[in-house]
């Protein structure tokens, strides 16, 4: 009797609520968590959040996006161990924090090697750039696309105009040991540090100073706790939009073949604002009156470079001469 009670309870159960077996169950749509480190209003945190959007749009009921901006789940080394394990899905990370799975992304961080972000852009759409979004696959990551943000500028509570002048600080930096190297190169005291707990370490005087673009210098605030920001272009910060591989090429295809036309498309969009955003930026930065701007002369900047350049022979090695010749010949 027990057992019959039990058998009517559970077919009343997947009559109404839909348990597997039941041929009119669709099945949970796919879930793609990306965490990321900056605010809603850099070209990353826009370009996240168009791509939740679009999806919604064309995949409703398939695939669901969650975005989590400003290091509101995990910040950038977190999250490449958690994309590796399956716990998130998707990224668009900095290329200076692939230093850990490999130098050849390093290029991008060797101090003033591209003239600007169009150089860049030629350098990842180029057979070396298109060749280096599969270079991580092996460890189970594969790259879909660049993202532009800018290029960087230094700020510190004291006006940088030559390179002695940045002797002694400590400049927070991301984890990668070209920036590392170039801090050094000016006798500086570089400190590895995720950029969720860089403003708080600039006020309370734990980091004397940074580098950044335009864009994460207004997001972040961080002109309310620097008075000077150098206009220095020294680098650039860009990002490659990364899956975890094995999760990518599981997905249905037709599901794989629309996120690719969305992600095609999105990329198209942060590209072309990326430029604005930071004009924008600078802009609002300067309209605060709290930051002052540091212009510097021809010989000022030649300095910078001259005193910099160096970490360029000591890393010449591990990244490899031909990626680094793909890079300079995109600046033309
Ligand atoms: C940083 O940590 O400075 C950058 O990686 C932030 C970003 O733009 O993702």
């Amino acid at each position: 009797m027990r057992s019959v009670f039990v058998a009517i309870t559970a077919l009343i159960a997947t009559a109404f609520l839909g348990l597997p077996g039941t041929a009119s169950a669709d099945p949970a749509p796919i879930l793609i968590k990306f965490p990321h480190v900056v605010s809603e209003a850099t070209p990353k945190g826009q370009g996240a959040k168009r791509l939740q959007e679009l999806v919604k749009q064309r995949l409703a009921g398939k695939v669901v996006v969650e975005v989590y901006p400003n290091s509101s789940l995990m910040g950038d080394d977190e999250s490449l161990e958690a994309l590796a394990l399956g716990d998130i899905q998707m990224i668009a990370i900095s290329l200076s924090a692939l230093d850990r799975l490999t130098k050849k992304f390093q290029v991008f961080d060797l101090p003033f090697m591209f003239n600007d972000i169009a150089a860049s852009e030629r350098f990842e759409q180029g057979p070396m750039g298109l060749k280096l979004l599969h270079e991580l696959e092996g460890k189970g990551y594969l790259g879909l696309a660049y993202w532009h943000n800018g290029l960087k500028q230094l700020t510190a509570n004291r006006p940088l105009h030559v390179p002695a002048d940045a002797a002694g600080l400590k400049f927070r930096i991301q984890s990668s040991d070209v920036l590392l190297a170039q801090f050094r190169a000016v006798k500086a005291n570089p400190q590895k540090m995720g950029l969720g707990e860089v403003y708080q370490a600039l006020q309370t005087g734990a980091i004397d100073a940074q580098e950044n673009t335009w864009s994460n210098i207004y997001t972040q605030k961080y002109f309310e706790v620097q008075k000077y920001a150098t206009e220095s272009n020294h680098g650039v910060i860009d990002y490659m939009v990364t899956v975890n591989a094995d999760f990518w090429k599981g997905l249905p295809p037709d599901i794989r073949t629309e996120l690719e036309a969305i992600i095609r498309e999105v990329t198209a969009e942060v590209n072309t604002h990326a430029a604005t955003l930071d004009a924008g930026d600078r802009a609002r930065v300067l309209a605060t009156g709290k930051t002052q701007l540091i212009t510097l002369t021809e010989a000022e900047r030649a300095q910078w470079v001259e005193a910099m350049k160096p970490v360029w022979a000591q890393f010449r090695g591990q990244i490899g001469e031909d990626v680094i010749a793909a890079a300079e010949a995109a600046n033309r």
